[in-house]
């Protein structure tokens, strides 16, 4: 969800009248968060109540450590003034609006009641075979072999909570238990906008942060985590106001973060984010000083890659962090309802099949099943059923999925009496089948099934299928050959808006089975970066488990590198196939976690990535060193891979793309030196990166290039790849404000209209501005010029004379405006004549508007690298 970082008291926008705005980001009106230094939260709240501005206390941001000192307030007054007199305290480091962040939301929803039938481990009460799926993509069975389990080790899931009462999670809530700290920070009624009501329980009752913990450490017979010895802190952000979660106030998340490191977790993960790319927002600075002061944080890179590149999410952009993306499950598991069948013949009999009901219900009954036949294939229903198709009332009819919408195939049945459908998929899997048509049931089932079927009814046998209302669900794994393996379509792009590459890693998060609260069936198929994340958290836990068996420490720092540079990149998938090439590095970073060689590797570099910048910031070279802690002496040769390039913006557009952006198979040409070296045990050598811009691309789109430098030691199997990433334009040069659709319009707010040349505005009916951004913006001012009265003019903003800024300008570090959406400020006569000081009203007259966005890499200080606006003027009588 859109958010984005702030540094000052910046971007509050009035928003009463007729207009109804979509913010760019989410801010949670009149809260705010105050960094302050020697005071505490109660001294910082008498001084603001004696001050005559009444406030709410919304939450203490000490915890007594030494990260980071606040509170976090509602402002009953939320005006320009107040806020202005609380900044010029000495004791307030910083005020920044209260953002709302979501559970980087799951794609799609399967639940279950049947844990026995689970695709699981397969080996009963044997913890050291997993034959998980998902543990196998990412070499999690290799170290469960070997007996690493994550004992020893604490994670805290900031998240939804966590059903401890299932079996898979412990069963209880306390030491000594698997959920065993942790605590609820906002109770079930928080939507994220009224005030928290804390709470010792951080029971789930959501649904994500169970799925989450599940992923981490599940264990029981069937099913097991990645680490299903780890002990897991439940720390509890979102309420579940309607049966759902809610969304979570960075304040809440930052008081989260900093109880969980007091606490002493060893690593603390949550799968929250939105849009955002700036690495200023209180979340993000918080997280950046735990993870300096020692405590590694994983957080899920973000579920927006239908927006395409540039659009890096926070808190994951924090410096320091560990960004995950998602790459889908080898196999999608399937949650279908059981039904069994019989053949006329004696030949079948209540064989057990599944399907994934559409509409309608079968009910508790036995039909007759009518197939029809088309050359040898289930007829798909699409020219109409054939002649011998009558009497279909109380039958079955059986139709194959593909050349016609499901409403056709209903309405061919239909025509012909049928009351039940049941669809056979053309594909691997089953689907719920999307039918508008009336007084049907319809369902549907694998193509297996109907082959099945087809075989029978081609030997002139009969079937019979029978229903029970109350039949089980269970599990299959179906092989997703389309994109099983790949990237998922959904995982977040960067570069950050600071060109720094993110995700790092990814893991598998699509189409994932894990623990779900037992209210809601025990088990769910959930998607999302969300799903990755813990995975990392669980292999982090894994190699802490094992640092600590050695007596090692370990450093933030030193996980990021290993997980990145140990990834195995994967060639592009766009949804339905694997392309020739590989996918982009600001898509995938090290690309697939593999866990074995994470741990296991002998050879280490001390650095994550090498960020070469845009042209104009351009690093020629970076370098790195190597370090054998082997036993032996390794000669290493190093060579470079290019990942594709892609374009960030439409062609002949300052627009982005939208999924999948077009990409190229030009690679930057690579130098390394030395690309062939021998290090001694214990020894490190420095190697020296250097690049030239791929030949052939298009500046003025935006291309990203990068790659990997692969280092390949000539004795084990522990090739490492560092990520390189750079942009092949100069990003001041790109334009920002999203003028292509329009923007900025000047706004009549009488009828939400664009302002017309001669429309008197008033207080009651303001003028508003509307504006949008093509890419993000550190700063967007909109200042106020008199036309009537130029002598009044007595503030210069650049090369303008104006009579000051509109209040809640300017706005700090936007994130790019969403594909059609725009940020919408009314303006009420009043103007700010100095950032922070109070506003003031200015008289009747004919004023206009002067819109400012700064580029991409510009200086906050230098006017030409804004780009400039100026509406049409206006009468304003108050
Ligand atoms: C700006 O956003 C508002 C709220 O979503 C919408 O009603 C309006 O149409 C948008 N304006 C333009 C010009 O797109
Ligand atoms: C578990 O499986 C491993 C590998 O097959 C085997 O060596 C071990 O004996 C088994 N342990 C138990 C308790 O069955
Ligand atoms: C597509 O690529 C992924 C990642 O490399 C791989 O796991 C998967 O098997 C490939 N799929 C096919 C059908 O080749
Ligand atoms: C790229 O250059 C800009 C402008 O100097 C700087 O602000 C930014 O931090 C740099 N990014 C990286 C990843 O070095
Ligand atoms: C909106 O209001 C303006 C000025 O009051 C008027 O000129 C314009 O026609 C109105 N537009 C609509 C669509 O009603
Ligand atoms: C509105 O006024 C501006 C000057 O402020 C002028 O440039 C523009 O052409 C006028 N637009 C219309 C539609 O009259």
């Amino acid at each position: 969800m859109p958010q984005s970082g702030t540094m000052h008291l910046q971007t509050f926008l009035t928003f009463v009248g007729l207009l109804s705005p979509t913010l760019a980001q989410r801010i949670l009106p009149g809260a705010y968060i105050a960094e302050i230094k020697g005071a505490n939260s109660n001294d910082f709240l008498n001084k603001a109540r004696s001050s005559g501005i009444r406030v709410r206390h919304r939450l203490a941001l000490n915890q007594e450590t030494s990260i980071f000192n606040g509170v976090s307030f509602d402002l009953e007054d939320d005006t320009a003034d107040n806020r202005a007199i609380i900044e010029s305290w000495g004791e307030v480091v910083q005020l920044s609006p209260v953002r709302l962040y979501d559970a980087t939301a799951p794609v799609g929803r399967k639940v279950t009641r049947d844990v026995a039938t689970l695709i699981s481990r397969q080996a009963e009460n044997n913890l050291t075979v997993d034959a998980y799926p998902p543990h196998l993509q990412g070499n999690v069975n290799k170290l469960r072999a070997e007996g690493l389990t994550g004992s020893g080790i604490k994670i805290a899931v900031v998240d939804t909570g966590i059903d401890y009462t299932h079996p898979s999670l412990g069963g209880k809530f306390g030491p000594g238990n698997k959920v065993a700290f942790g605590t609820d920070l906002v109770g079930n009624d928080y939507t994220g906008e009224n005030i928290p009501v804390p709470g010792q329980d951080p029971m789930d009752c959501a649904g994500h942060g169970t799925h989450v913990a599940g992923i981490i450490a599940a264990m029981d017979k069937d099913f097991t985590g990645v680490s299903p010895d780890v002990t897991l802190g439940a720390y509890r952000v979102f309420g579940c106001p309607n049966g759902v979660a809610g969304s979570a106030s960075n304040d809440v998340l930052i008081s989260a973060f900093l109880q969980a490191q007091a606490d002493g977790a060893d690593l603390i993960t949550a799968s929250i984010g939105g849009p955002s790319g700036w690495t200023e927002d209180p979340w993000a600075l918080v997280v950046q000083r735990i993870v300096e002061a020692g405590t590694p944080c994983t957080i899920a890179a973000g579920n927006e890659g239908d927006q395409g590149l540039f659009y890096a999410s926070g808190a994951a952009d924090a410096i320091g962090a560990i960004s995950v993306a998602s790459i889908n499950n080898l196999n999608s598991p399937e949650v279908l309802t059981s039904a069994k069948y019989s053949s006329g013949s004696a030949g079948t009999k209540d064989k057990k099949f599944g399907y994934t009901p559409a509409v309608g219900t079968f009910g508790s009954e036995t039909y007759d099943v009518y197939v029809p036949v088309a050359n040898g294939q289930i007829s798909d229903g699409c020219a109409g059923l054939p002649d011998d198709a009558t009497a279909l009332e109380k039958k079955m009819v059986v139709i194959r999925r593909g050349s016609c919408t499901f409403d056709d195939k209903v309405k061919a049945a239909v025509a012909k009496g049928a009351k039940n459908v049941i669809i056979v998929n053309n594909v691997p899997g089953t689907i719920q089948a999307s039918v508008t048509v009336q007084n049907v049931n319809v369902g549907m089932v694998e193509p297996e099934t109907g082959d099945e079927w087809l075989k029978l009814v081609t030997g002139k046998d009969s079937i019979s299928v029978t229903f029970d209302k109350s039949a089980p669900v269970f599990i299959t794994a179906v092989a997703n050959p389309s994109s099983g393996g790949s990237l998922s379509i959904f995982t977040t792009w960067g570069p950050t808006n600071e060109m720094y590459q993110r995700p790092h890693i990814g893991a598998p998060g699509g189409n994932i089975l894990s623990t779900y609260p037992l209210i809601f069936g025990g088990y769910a198929v959930l998607s999302g970066t969300s799903m990755a994340t813990p995975y990392v958290a669980g292999v982090i836990g894994l190699y802490l488990e094992k640092a600590k068996k050695e007596g090692r420490k370990v450093t933030p720092a030193e996980l990021r590198v290993g997980l990145t540079t140990t990834g195995r990149p994967l060639v592009f998938n766009d949804g339905t196939k694997n392309s020739t090439f590989l996918a982009p590095v600001a898509q995938q970073g090290g690309g697939l976690v593999d866990a074995y060689k994470f741990l296991n590797s002998k050879t280490v570099v001390d650095t994550d990535l090498l960020e070469f910048n845009d042209t104009q910031n351009f690093h020629r070279n970076r370098d790195f060193k190597i370090t054998n802690n082997g036993q032996e002496t390794i000669n290493y040769k190093l060579t470079a891979i290019g990942g594709a390039t892609a374009y960030t913006l439409n062609q002949g557009s300052t627009l982005p793309s939208v999924f999948p952006p077009d990409m190229l198979e030009s690679y930057a040409s690579v130098t390394i030196e030395p690309s062939d070296l021998s290090v001694k045990p214990g020894q490190s050598k420095r190697v020296v990166v250097t690049v030239a811009q791929p030949a052939g691309i298009d500046s003025a789109r935006v291309p990203v290039y990068g790659g990997w430098i692969n280092i390949t030691p000539d004795k084990g199997e522990d090739q490492l790849s560092i990520p390189y990433m750079g942009i092949g334009a100069a990003m001041k040069k790109a334009t920002v404000t999203n003028f292509e659709q329009g923007f900025p319009i000047l706004l009549n707010s009488k009828n939400q209209t664009i302002f017309v040349n001669g429309t008197k505005v008033s207080q009651a009916f303001p003028p508003g501005i509307a504006w949008g951004l093509a890419l993000g913006s550190g700063v967007v001012r909109i200042d106020v010029v008199s036309v009537s009265a130029p002598d009044s003019n007595d503030v210069s903003v650049f090369t303008d004379k104006t009579v000051g800024s509109f209040p809640g300008y300017p706005s700090y570090w936007n994130p790019r405006t969403e594909a059609d959406k725009n940020t919408t400020s009314l303006w009420r006569g009043r103007v700010v004549k100095k950032e922070g000081d109070q506003s003031v009203r200015v008289p009747a007259g004919t004023y206009k508007f002067v819109y400012r966005a700064l580029k991409m890499t510009g200086r906050k200080e230098t006017g030409r690298d804004y780009e400039r606006w100026e509406s049409p003027s206006f009468d304003y009588n108050p």
